[in-house]
C-alpha cells in the first residue's frame, strides 16, 4: 500500500506533477486574453486560423499529441491529453491554454511559427464560450483535406438521358444503360426463370435452390415474383452468414 512507503517514490511525485497539470485553470483565467463578444462564425472566424497555423501538425496528414483540427469529430475527441475543446468554457479549454502558453509548450511550438495574437486567441475563445460550433464548415474542411471519393459530400446526380429506356426500370439501370452504349454494346437478354433463381440464391445465400424453391418461383404468376424472391433472400439467415464472411 502506499501509505506504508515514503511519499517520494517515483509513482508518488509523477502522481503530484500530474494532479497539479490538471488543476482546473480558473486562476489562470486572467493571464488569458479577452474572450470575443461578438457573434463568432467556425468558417469565417475560426477556421482560417486553424487552418494556417495548426492544421500542418494536427490535420490529416500529422496528429501531434493525437489531437487532429481539421475535422469535428477528431477535434472535440480531444488529443492523448484528453479533451481539448470544452463547449462553452474556453478558460478551462486545453486548446485555449496551449496558445496561451500556459501549459509546457507553447503552441504552436516556439521554433515552428509565431504566438497567436491576443485578437486570435480571444477569438477562439469566443467561438468555444459561444458553443465551440463547427456548422457549415466541415464540407469545406474535408475538401482541402483530401480529394478523394470518400471525403465528397454525397451528391444526386441526374440520370444520364438514353437512346432506348425500355430496358431501364430504375434510375441506377440507367447509368449502367449509358455506359453499355457509350460502348456500342446492348444488354444481354434477360435469362429464364430458373437460371434467375439459381444465380440469385448463389448470390444472396451462397447455396442453390431446393428443387421445390424452383418450382414455386416458376409457378409464381404475381408480376413481383422476382422482388419477392430477392426479399426473402435477403430475410434469410444465411444470408448474413454468407455476406459476413468478406
Ligand atoms: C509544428 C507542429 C505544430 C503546430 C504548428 C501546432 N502544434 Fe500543437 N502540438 C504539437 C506537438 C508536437 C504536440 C505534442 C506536445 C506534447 O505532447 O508535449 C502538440 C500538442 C498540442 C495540444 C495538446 C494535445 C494533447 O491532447 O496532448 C494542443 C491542444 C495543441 N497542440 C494545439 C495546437 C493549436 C491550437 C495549434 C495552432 C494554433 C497547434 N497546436 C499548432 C505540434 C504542433
Amino acid at each position: 500500500m502506499m501509505t506504508h512507503r515514503p511519499t517520494c517514490s517515483l509513482p508518488a511525485i509523477v502522481a503530484i506533477l500530474a494532479a497539479s497539470a490538471t488543476v482546473p485553470a480558473l486562476a489562470d483565467d486572467a493571464k488569458l486574453p479577452p474572450s470575443a463578444s461578438r457573434p463568432i462564425d467556425f468558417a469565417r472566424d475560426v477556421e482560417p486560423i486553424l487552418a494556417k497555423n495548426c492544421q500542418r501538425c494536427h490535420g490529416p496528414k500529422k496528429q501531434k499529441g493525437g489531437l487532429a483540427l481539421h475535422v469535428a469529430d477528431r477535434a472535440m475527441a480531444g488529443g492523448d491529453g484528453g479533451p481539448a475543446i470544452v463547449a462553452g468554457r474556453s478558460a478551462e479549454s486545453r486548446l485555449i491554454r496551449y496558445i496561451a502558453g500556459l501549459e509546457d509548450e507553447r503552441m504552436p511550438p516556439e521554433d515552428s511559427g509565431d504566438p497567436l495574437s491576443s485578437e486570435q486567441i480571444g477569438i477562439l475563445r469566443g467561438w468555444i464560450d459561444q458553443g465551440a460550433k463547427w456548422s457549415g464548415t466541415s464540407v469545406a474542411s474535408t475538401k482541402t483535406a483530401s480529394d478523394h471519393w470518400s471525403f465528397q459530400p454525397p451528391r444526386r446526380p441526374d440520370p444520364p438521358s438514353l437512346k432506348d429506356r425500355s430496358w431501364v426500370r430504375n434510375p441506377i439501370d440507367a447509368f449502367v444503360l449509358a455506359h453499355l452504349e457509350g460502348q456500342g454494346m446492348r444488354p444481354s437478354p434477360e435469362a429464364d426463370r430458373a437460371t434467375l433463381i439459381r444465380r440469385l440464391s448463389l448470390d444472396l445465400i451462397g447455396l442453390p435452390p431446393t428443387p421445390e424453391e424452383v418450382d414455386a418461383f416458376l409457378a409464381d404468376q404475381r408480376p413481383d415474383a422476382y422482388d419477392r424472391l430477392v426479399d426473402r433472400l435477403l430475410a434469410n439467415p444465411r444470408f448474413g452468414e454468407c455476406w459476413g464472411r468478406h
